[in-house]
């Protein structure tokens, strides 16, 4: 099993990586409520999961579905609103920072695919066209009735949320689609819903694992559609696979069975040691 923990084998998975990323290898690195829990965002499936409302408890399934939205969008709202008020009060750590150095090191070799709606990535500078927000961006809303392809910021009118708030007439106003006047939605992709193109970037995220000389997991458990159809296609066509996470994933086999595994440990740790190693000249290697 090449689970790792320790340094030599640290060293000896990070050289792997620069090894078969030479001089003109692309890095494709996909990331996960993981890689923002060092920002003090709570990730999805852990014990401080991000579902729990007031008295309720909702499991994401229930509540992150069109259909839960189409029947009370005043149900739902909130709890966006809630979500995003908390990301912005977040700050990038030291992996996300990596991260936008790996994108200035290896330039159009690297590409980054997230789940993450939070917008650290962003907010650290890893550029948008570098950069698949494949789940959505809480930042972001569009037509309820998909009138018109377009996104538009959350305006900067509506008031931070709190957790338990409800819609207020005052908040209304901000809710409506600009272009028709229906109820304007988080642009976030939800459980009965499907991965596309325009929104979400599937195809280009297949053809990027595709692509990928190496794939590099950071912090997700590897439960939704497009990341587990991209680390199979990166494995069918040989890429080597890293995973860093804090505990084995559904990914983990995977990373294992490709000559690579899993780095246990904080990818706040893991993403700047990985970082180093890539910057450091080849024959300090
Ligand atoms: P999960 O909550 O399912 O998994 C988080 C993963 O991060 C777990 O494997 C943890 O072990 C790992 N982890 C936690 N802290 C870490 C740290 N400091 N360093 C490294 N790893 C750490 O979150 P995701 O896999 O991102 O989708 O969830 C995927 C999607 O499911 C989300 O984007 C969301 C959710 O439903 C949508 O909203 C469409």
């Amino acid at each position: 099993m090449n689970t790792q923990s320790t340094a030599p084998a640290r060293s000896k998975l990070f050289r792997q990586i620069t090894d078969r990323l030479g001089q003109s290898g692309k890095l494709v690195v996909l990331t996960g409520a993981g890689v923002s829990a060092e920002s003090g965002i709570p990730t999805f499936r852990g014990d401080d999961g991000f579902w729990t409302m007031g008295s309720r408890n909702y499991r994401p399934e229930e509540l992150a579905t069109w259909s839960t939205f189409a029947a009370d969008p005043e149900l739902v709202w909130p709890w966006y609103l809630y979500r995003l008020g908390r990301c912005r009060e977040a700050l990038p750590n030291a992996g996300h920072h990596a991260l936008v150095e790996m994108d200035k090191l290896l330039g159009d070799r690297f590409l980054l695919v997230t789940q993450n709606v939070d917008g650290l990535h962003r907010l650290a500078g890893s550029p948008d066209a570098r950069t698949f927000h494949i789940h959505g961006d809480l930042e972001r809303m569009r037509c309820g009735r998909d009138c018109t392809q377009r996104t538009w910021p959350v305006p900067d009118g509506l008031r931070t949320f709190q957790r338990g708030d409800s819609i207020e007439a005052r908040d209304g106003e901000y809710l409506h689609c600009p272009d028709c006047g229906a109820v304007a939605r988080p642009h976030v992709l939800w459980f009965d819903e499907s991965y596309d193109e325009t929104w979400f970037r599937f195809y280009s995220s297949m053809a990027a694992a595709k692509s990928a000389d190496v794939l590099l997991i950071v912090g997700t458990s590897g439960a939704t559609n497009l990341p587990t159809q991209m680390v199979a296609l990166a494995r069918q066509n040989g890429a080597l696979i890293v995973e860093l996470n804090l505990e084995r994933s559904a990914f983990t086999a995977h990373a294992e069975d490709s000559g690579g595994g899993l780095l246990i440990g904080p990818a706040g740790d893991s993403l700047p040691a990985l970082l180093d190693t890539l910057s450091a000249p080849p024959e300090a290697t």
